[in-house]
């Protein structure tokens, strides 16, 4: 019977690299945005103690693979299941460790998994809520849409005071501060960041191109023509991953200027500015829970094409 341990990466002398690639390749498949060099600098990362991970080992080599991101006071935690054999058991080895000791100063942590096969990972999503954690589920969905050249996305107008512009133009903290105001009024409120300067700090590393290739032309925004101004009143950034797909990354509209059709419009030029550059699949991720989003975007013809839970755990007050 082979032992299973946990330990840090950090004291591992075994192949970290090989269950990085695995998981890099895994995250791919569901057309996650993975940075080029990610695998090599999480190693590092890991080596180095600057970002922990957890593991447990069959026969010397790495069976399960609890990455956690810490941010504050939230952990963006990780698993990887890299081996289809007894999963459960080393997932549920390095969750206990997780939610029995979370890290230092954790008041909330979001986790998200992944498995070397699509099997594995569903037993997992299965396993998970009947461990008895104090958990609760978010789900997300992948939405996807195909482009065609010979049937472009037709352009439907703005409101009469609007016109639209390169959201480039426009500082970060602009944009951030749009993005941060708008998710704030949204059921995906803090979700991703619960601070304005983390937003911030999320949108320069997108625009800087480091999770794919940053698309100026699929990257719209709109600006408020009031008073002679030149206000920024929402926008959406887009990344090209490969060759002819892109992630749509983030859509914002300010919570007052909403249901006037902007979001739709915007959408349409992004996806006309895509398609211009050759983009033939755009995908993007909502929360089920986004009602509003997920209306405008299957109003575009996305569809959904694959689920995935996000859990938190919350510290207790
Ligand atoms: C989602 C969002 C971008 C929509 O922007 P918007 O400018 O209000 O959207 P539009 O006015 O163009 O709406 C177009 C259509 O989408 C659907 N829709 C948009 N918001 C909706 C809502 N809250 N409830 C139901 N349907 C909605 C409707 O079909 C709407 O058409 P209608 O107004 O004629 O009924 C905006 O609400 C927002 O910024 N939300 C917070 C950030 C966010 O959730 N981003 C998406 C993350 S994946």
């Amino acid at each position: 019977m082979p032992i299973r341990r946990r330990e840090a990466a950090q004291g591992f002398s075994g192949d970290l690299h090989e269950p990085l690639s695995l998981l890099s390749h895994a995250l791919r498949r569901k057309g996650e945005a993975v940075p080029t060099d990610w695998v090599e600098a999480t190693e590092e990362s890991l080596r180095a103690g600057s970002m922990r991970a957890m593991l447990t080992t069959v026969d010397g080599r790495v069976a399960g693979l609890l990455i956690n991101t810490i941010r504050g006071t939230r952990c963006f935690s990780h698993l990887f299941l890299s081996t289809s054999g007894l999963p459960e058991e080393d997932a549920r080895s390095l969750l206990d460790g997780l939610f029995q000791e979370p890290p230092p100063g954790t008041r909330r942590i979001d986790l998200t998994l992944s498995a070397v096969s699509g099997e594995a990972e569903e037993r997992l999503r299965h396993a998970i809520p009947t461990w008895g954690y104090p958990l609760h589920t978010y789900e997300r969905e992948r939405m996807t849409l195909r482009l065609d050249s010979n049937a472009p996305p037709d352009q439907p107008p703005l409101p009469p005071g609007y016109r639209f512009c390169r959201v480039v133009k426009f500082p970060v903290g602009i944009i951030a501060s749009v993005d941060f105001r708008a998710f704030e009024a949204s059921p995906d409120r803090g979700l991703v960041a619960d601070t304005l300067s983390e937003d911030e700090r999320i949108l320069n590393e997108l625009m800087r191109g480091s999770l794919g290739v940053f698309v100026a032309d699929g990257s719209p925004g709109v600006v408020s023509e009031e008073g002679g101004g030149e206000d920024l009143m929402g926008f959406i950034l887009s990344l090209e991953l490969t060759p002819g797909r892109a992630l749509i990354a983030d859509v914002a509209v300010a919570p007052e200027v909403r249901r006037k059709g902007i979001g739709h419009a915007l959408l349409h030029r992004a996806l006309r500015g895509l398609l211009a550059r050759g983009v033939h699949e755009a995908t993007l991720w909502v929360t089920t829970a986004n009602v509003g989003a997920r209306a405008l975007y299957e109003r575009c013809g996305f569809i959904t094409t694959q689920r995935e839970p996000i859990y938190i755990w919350e510290a207790p007050p």
